[in-house]
């Protein structure tokens, strides 16, 4: 049985150096009894482990700033069903004949829970985005994408997560930007603007001297199927498909800190990162008030070899 993995959020005044006392009281209060496993608040960042006493579930912390105080966000790490291992979970490669499928998915997923999306008010839940929907069609044409499937009875199947993946070539990028001021919908236009912008400013084919790259672009799970490491296996999946079909390097725009981690923990390094309190207008005003716990956008890589063993960076 799947449960949703809440995320706890605490404010610590940015007058508190040393708000320890307070988060246990917190969740003392509010929650399950919580104790800390000792580690100092001096190294919040560094990703220790908090672990509750009574439950053993670990909470990993994460710190925003917010005006003038610090954010810490208490976030459950702990998977409470593992639906790869389900019998019921198939993953697929995506073709162009599961277009209308995908995008009903993403429409429901995707569209108004990615943080960007949320932040520039691109659409409500299930309603579509015509800009959005071209830009998710036109990766599943390069036929690199993956699904994965809960197969139910008489072979019909529900779409548990997607990763949409393309071929990107070196000036895709700029014409991409170009095209924009074309489009009619400008929380679409304020979206892709950061994000290629960033990425033109962040060269990645002129670093590693490529001619192109494995893309992926959208990563999306229904949400009464996440928290089961189903974005994992189709990043990991991904990264298959990426060296079966001789890419020397993979990227992705990633926007929140849960695909961030997934990215990573997949072999991805962060190449360049767009905070979003740092992306304003030219009267200062935040352009895209991304909600913590996220707070920034990563461009991430990853190099691949020709064997299964581990990805050497080239020349970074
Ligand atoms: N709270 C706490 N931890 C989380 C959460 C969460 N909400 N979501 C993921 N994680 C952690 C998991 O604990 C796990 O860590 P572990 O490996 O240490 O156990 C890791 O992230 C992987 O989790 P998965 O179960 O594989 O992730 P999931 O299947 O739930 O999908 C996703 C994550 C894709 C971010 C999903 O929440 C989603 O569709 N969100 C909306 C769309 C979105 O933001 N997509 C990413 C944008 S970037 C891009 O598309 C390139």
């Amino acid at each position: 049985m799947t449960k949703a993995i809440p995320t706890f959020q605490y404010i610590v005044p940015a007058s508190q150096p040393t708000p320890g006392k307070h988060l246990q009281k917190t969740f003392t209060r509010g929650l399950a009894p919580f104790a800390f496993n000792g580690a100092r608040p001096s190294r919040w960042g560094s990703r220790n482990l908090y672990t509750s006493a009574s439950t053993g579930v670990h909470c990993e912390p994460y710190i925003a700033s917010q005006g003038r105080n610090q954010q810490l966000n208490l976030v459950h790490t702990r998977r409470f069903a593992c639906a790869t291992d389900s019998p019921t979970m198939e993953y697929k490669m995506i073709g162009p004949e599961h277009c209308a499928q995908v995008i009903e998915h993403l429409r429901h997923n995707f569209f108004a829970d990615e943080p960007l999306n949320k932040a520039a008010g691109l659409c409500q839940n299930g309603s579509s985005c015509a800009a959005l929907e071209d830009h998710c069609a036109e990766a599943i044409q390069d036929r690199m994408s993956v699904m994965a499937v809960d197969v139910k009875d008489a072979g019909t199947y529900k779409i548990a997560g997607v990763v949409l993946n393309g071929i990107l070539k070196p000036n895709d990028t700029a014409k991409a930007l170009e095209k924009l001021d074309s489009s009619g919908d400008a929380h679409f236009r304020k979206i892709f603007e950061m994000l290629h912008k960033h990425n033109l400013k962040h060269n990645l084919f002129e670093h590693f001297d490529v001619q192109s790259m494995f893309d992926v672009r959208i990563l999306s799970v229904d949400s009464s199927y996440r928290g089961q490491g189903i974005a994992n296996e189709l990043v990991k999946r991904s990264v298959a498909v990426a060296r079966k079909n001789g890419f020397r390097l993979m990227k992705a725009d990633a926007t929140g800190i849960f695909s961030q981690k997934i990215f990573r923990s997949n072999g991805f390094e962060v190449f360049s990162e767009q905070p979003y309190c740092k992306y304003t207008d030219e009267n200062g005003k935040v352009i895209l008030p991304v909600e913590a716990p996220h707070i920034k956008m990563q461009l991430l890589y990853k190099a691949i070899c020709g064997d299964d063993q581990d990805d050497k960076v080239p020349n970074h």
